[in-house]
């Protein structure tokens, strides 16, 4: 799909546009009175009322070879932005169904990061993954343009930071809906390489399960030894030439997640192949950084394994020595994600001295059940932290919701026999994992951890920017964080 951002006005030689109207008002957008009392006429019959989602079509010019779909965006004053997106992604998914190549989109004028968020869900409203089908049933539309109000100095601006969230979104979607017999944690570590390879600023390490296990990250090799595959702990390094600040993004990338001795339920179990959506979100970010060239320091850290039964594999009741020197009693296998972040949130205090250290993760399903699908579990160490990503998640419109962390979650984490234990009390299970994280947090390190086991994936698709499957949760997220603050 290609996209283009136009702010000039609408021509005739454009085939199919989409005309955004409220309820019962006409705008003229053409100055052309022919196409306007076409317009008026078809509200009068009737036809086309504005209502909030209706969609209605019909061809005009002298040779009846333009098409107007026109778009009901309701009455202004009950519109907000997550409506606006839901109503232009499906204008879009409606072009696509008239099996058009090129459509032409106005925008009214909002907001500039409003237009942006309209541009970007435009856009993923064609996303589907059909890598693995034999004959991909690739969307029609080709190429979209965007006709939008807001000043020309902004066109530029609005352009990158949109073009950019949607590459950095594709990326992340594709990589956490690819199986987990294809991409296998050497395959993501290669996708790392790669992307070090686009941009000269960013250096990439791989560790293997043999160092990560020399280097004395117990913890997340626990959680290897039952897989065949090896463990890579990937390390993505960006320092631009000028930077004041350095951020550290750790993401959780179990490439899959059957629970390992305390295996899962099979239904559904075929969903943890997306349990590496926290590394696909910061490899998403990475991808970008090249068009972006934030003036940061940017630190990513994968830990990418698998979680799997086997005769290998860690047992309930076995005790391992973190990085940082904690011995962790592990009662549930299935706890995995905690464990392999531990060790890497650990790994990189060592390495690295940070500013902000954010984590993203599918950690726990107590926290789809807490906050649902629509908002993404927020957890920190530091208000000012929490305060900037929630200011991010406004304007990125990639809702996330802060939650407790406080002694009692980790009161409920101290075991019999070791230090700590991977598994808290009967509730509240989204805090007690963040708890656990937290531990391995040194003292004076700001840190935040983002939760998206409900957001990262989607399986009753609501939405008509989303799919079924990955939704690249907390990749706008992070742009924008950095955005923002680099
Ligand atoms: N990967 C899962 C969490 C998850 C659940 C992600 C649903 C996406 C959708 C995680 O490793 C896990 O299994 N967590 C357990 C923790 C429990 C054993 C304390 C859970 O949530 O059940
Ligand atoms: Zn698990
Ligand atoms: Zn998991």
């Amino acid at each position: 799909m290609k996209f283009d951002i136009v702010n000039t006005n609408l021509k005739f030689s454009d085939k199919v546009i989409i005309l955004p109207l409220f309820e019962k008002k006409i705008e003229n957008y053409f100055g052309d009175e022919n196409v306007y009392e076409e317009i008026n006429s078809i509200i009068t019959q009737k036809f086309f009322l504005g209502k909030y989602g209706e969609i209605f079509n019909f061809f005009t010019g002298s040779e009846k070879k333009i098409k107007i779909i026109l778009l009901g965006l309701g009455k202004k004053d009950e519109l907000n932005p997550e409506k606006l997106y839901e109503v232009f992604a499906k204008s879009i998914k409606f072009a696509d169904s008239l099996k058009f190549k090129e459509v032409n989109v106005v925008i009214p004028k909002f907001d500039n990061k409003i237009t942006q968020n309209i541009i970007e869900t435009s856009l993923l409203a064609t996303y589907r993954y059909d890598e693995h089908k034999s004959k991909p049933q690739k969307a029609e539309l080709e190429k979209i343009i965007f006709n939008i109000k807001n000043d020309k100095k902004d066109l530029d601006e609005i352009k990158l930071r949109a073009q950019s969230s949607w590459k950095a979104l594709c990326f992340a979607r594709d990589l956490s809906n690819a199986p987990s017999n294809k991409l296998t944690p050497d395959a993501m570590a290669n996708e790392a390489i790669k992307i070090g390879k686009e941009n000269n600023l960013i250096k990439v390490k791989i560790f293997n399960e043999e160092e990560i296990k020399n280097l004395g990250l117990e913890l997340f090799y626990s959680v290897s030894k039952g897989s065949d595959e090896d463990a890579k702990m990937i390390i993505l390094d960006y320092t631009p030439k000028k930077y004041n600040k350095t951020l550290v993004l750790v993401g959780k990338g179990l490439t899959f997640d059957a629970g390992g001795v305390s295996i899962k339920p099979s239904q559904n179990m075929h969903e943890m192949k997306m349990d590496m959506s926290g590394g696909s979100t910061v490899l998403g970010v990475f991808k970008v950084l090249k068009d972006l060239k934030p003036q940061c320091r940017i630190i990513g850290a994968i830990g990418s394994t698998e979680n799997l039964p086997g005769h290998k594999a860690q047992k309930p009741g076995d005790i391992w020595k973190s990085y940082n020197g904690k011995t962790v009693e592990v009662i549930d296998t299935d706890a995995e994600g905690r464990l392999v972040l531990a060790d890497v949130l650990s790994y990189v205090q060592k390495q690295y001295k940070a500013d902000y250290i954010i984590d993203i993760a599918t950690l726990t399903g107590a926290c789809v059940v807490a906050l649902g699908c629509e908002y993404t579990g927020l957890f920190s160490n530091d208000n000012k932290l929490e305060d900037m990503l929630v200011e991010a998640s406004k304007d990125s419109f990639d809702k996330v919701w802060p939650m407790p962390i406080d002694d009692s979650f980790h009161e409920e984490l101290k075991s019999d026999v070791a230090d700590l234990k991977n598994l808290g009390g009967r509730y509240g299970g989204a805090s007690s994992a963040a708890a656990f994280l937290e531990e391995f947090v040194d003292k004076g390190n700001k840190w935040a951890h983002l939760d998206i086991a409900g957001t990262g994936m989607v399986s009753n698709v609501n939405k008509s920017y989303l799919s079924k499957g990955a939704t690249g949760s907390g990749v706008k997220l992070l742009l924008e964080f950095i955005n923002n603050n680099c």
